[in-house]
């Protein structure tokens, strides 16, 4: 008998058809609605894999319903939304998909940067609502970036990444990380600082952590005060690393210059949220990883993650 698997939203057909080769699949075959957590409750009582995405709350309760459990592949390279420590409990393998994602977020971060520094989307609303009446000396005047200090938190994967793409702007690299990179200081030219240091240093400020209970809330009112008033803060790695009414009223205050946010506490963000009335933060739905062939790529590789481990396989990448 083929394992049966639950996959928690339509992903693209040729995704279907190769764990169906080995499985007997049921989906929720919606691509912008998430399951609904009853349906999940139910339709994870009997499944051997659960192929599930960020947006899916995967906590004990949940899993305490599955009783045939072997692994949860998360089509994602974070993983917070994935109760591991209740899982390992259970003997359930739990996977992700890092690498496959790095450049195609590292090129959204930058982008996301380069949008906040330049005032990129004010631009085009001033432009398209018919303010633009002439060219003037100081009219939608930004920061540079050609040279600047960067401040990268988190120098895994992209932060990495990130830092390569810095340095075809001479921009002078900071970082803080858990554990030093000395292969990469060497490589990328950067600088290890501790983070009130980077705080005040830097131009730019970019989390690349993973969410976890140390990483909650990393950036708060007081952080924030640190920065130069001149400082731009991006953010494309998850919501909560960030605290969000801090963020509000201290670029409200003139604390620190704009914001540029692809990573929510709650997602999707309401649409009354102070930080969507300030002209000076960039928003966007948490698009990272959103390129086709990237998309791609982590299904794919989601896709063989779940089906190792159905195989008695190791995985290519294993959380627990
Ligand atoms: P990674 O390679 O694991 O890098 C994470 C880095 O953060 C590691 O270097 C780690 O240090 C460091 N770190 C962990 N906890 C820390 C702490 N408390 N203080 C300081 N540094 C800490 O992961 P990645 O592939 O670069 O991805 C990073 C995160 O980006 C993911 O977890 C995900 O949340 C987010 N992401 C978002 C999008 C999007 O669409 N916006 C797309 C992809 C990823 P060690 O080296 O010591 O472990
Ligand atoms: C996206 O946010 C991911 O973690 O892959």
């Amino acid at each position: 008998m083929k394992p049966k698997v639950y996959i928690t939203r339509k992903v693209p057909a040729e995704i279907v058809t190769k764990i169906e080769d080995y499985c007997q699949v049921r989906m929720w075959d919606e691509a912008d609605i998430p399951v609904p957590r009853a349906v999940l409750e139910e339709e994870i009582k009997d499944v051997e894999g659960l192929f599930c995405l960020l947006t899916e709350n995967i906590d004990r309760e949940l899993l305490g319903k599955a009783e045939q459990l072997k692994v949860i592949s998360n089509m994602a390279v974070g993983y917070n939304n994935v109760d591991i420590k209740a899982a390992k409990e259970k003997g359930i393998t739990v996977t992700n998909t890092p690498g496959v994602l790095t450049e195609t977020t590292a090129d959204l971060t930058f982008a996301l940067l380069m949008a906040a520094s330049r005032r990129l989307i004010e631009s085009s609303d001033y432009l398209r609502s018919g303010n633009w009446k002439t060219w003037s000396p100081m009219q939608l005047t930004g920061q540079d970036i050609y040279g600047a200090t960067l401040g990268i938190i988190g120098m895994g994967r992209i932060g990495a990444s990130l830092a390569k793409r810095a340095r075809g702007f001479d921009m002078d690299i900071l970082y803080y990380n858990r554990s030093r990179k000395y292969d990469l200081e060497e490589e990328l030219n950067l600088t290890f600082t501790e983070m009130d240091s980077l705080l005040k240093q830097s131009d730019f400020i970019c989390i690349m952590t993973p969410y976890t209970p140390e990483t909650k809330n990393l950036i708060g009112s007081r952080e924030l005060s640190l920065m130069k008033n001149t400082a731009i803060l991006i953010n494309t790695a998850r919501g909560g690393i960030v605290n969000e009414e801090a963020l509000f009223h201290a670029l409200k205050k003139g604390e620190i210059w704009a914001a540029g946010l692809d990573v929510f506490e709650q997602e999707p963000v309401s649409l009354d949220h102070p930080l969507l009335s300030l002209p000076n933060v960039v928003t966007l739905p948490h698009i990272g990883s959103a390129s086709i062939k990237t998309r791609m790529k982590m299904a794919d590789l989601a896709a063989d993650n779940l089906l190792l481990v159905l195989q008695n396989q190791s995985p290519k990448h294993v959380v627990v």
